[in-house]
């Protein structure tokens, strides 16, 4: 009999472990994998996924600004606030809470399939390092807490 009961336990556990935040994300970033990551699934691979700064990186908003403006401004607005490329970024939905710091080096890095909006997919940008995309977040972080998302 307690057989029986732990087998009909066990869906409804793992239901109740899956992600329930955001009524508008239809998925959250763990179960968004990039291409990248979908093209060596099969297989062990030697390639880095994307490279973290030391952690004592001192991160600069004013530097992250001029990056985001030469690699990011194409898609995401001079301000981050969108275009008809790509989405805002100083946006409730990238709250740290949501999507933290780890999802902007993956964004960064790797690219992002399309799943919170319709501007289709992101792709990898090529030649960022993970210092570049550290004062990014730091410029697009500081530009959140300036209207209240943190
Ligand atoms: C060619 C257009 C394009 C460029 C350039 C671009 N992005 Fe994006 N980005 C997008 C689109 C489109 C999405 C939305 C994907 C979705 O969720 O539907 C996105 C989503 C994101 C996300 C959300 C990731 C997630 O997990 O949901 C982050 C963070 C991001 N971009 C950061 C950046 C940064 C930082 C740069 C510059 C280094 C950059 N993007 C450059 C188009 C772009």
């Amino acid at each position: 009999m307690t057989r029986y009961l732990t087998l009909l336990l066990a869906p409804t556990l793992l239901v109740l472990a899956g992600c329930s935040d955001a009524p508008d994300a239809t998925s959250d970033e763990r179960a968004d994998t990039p291409a990248s990551d979908r093209q060596t699934a099969e297989g062990p691979s030697t390639q880095p996924e994307y490279t973290l700064p030391p952690e004592d990186f001192q991160a600069e908003p004013e530097a992250g600004r001029s990056l985001f403006r030469q690699n990011c401004m194409q898609c995401h607005g001079e301000d981050a606030r969108g275009t008809d490329q790509g989405p805002p970024l100083i946006h409730r939905i990238y709250e740290p809470s949501h999507h933290p710091d780890i999802t902007f080096h993956r964004a960064a890095a790797l690219g992002v399939h399309q799943h919170h909006w319709e501007f289709g997919d992101m792709p990898p940008v090529a030649g960022i390092s993970g210092e570049d995309t550290a004062h990014i977040i730091a410029w697009i972080r500081q530009e959140q807490r300036a209207v209240g998302i943190d």
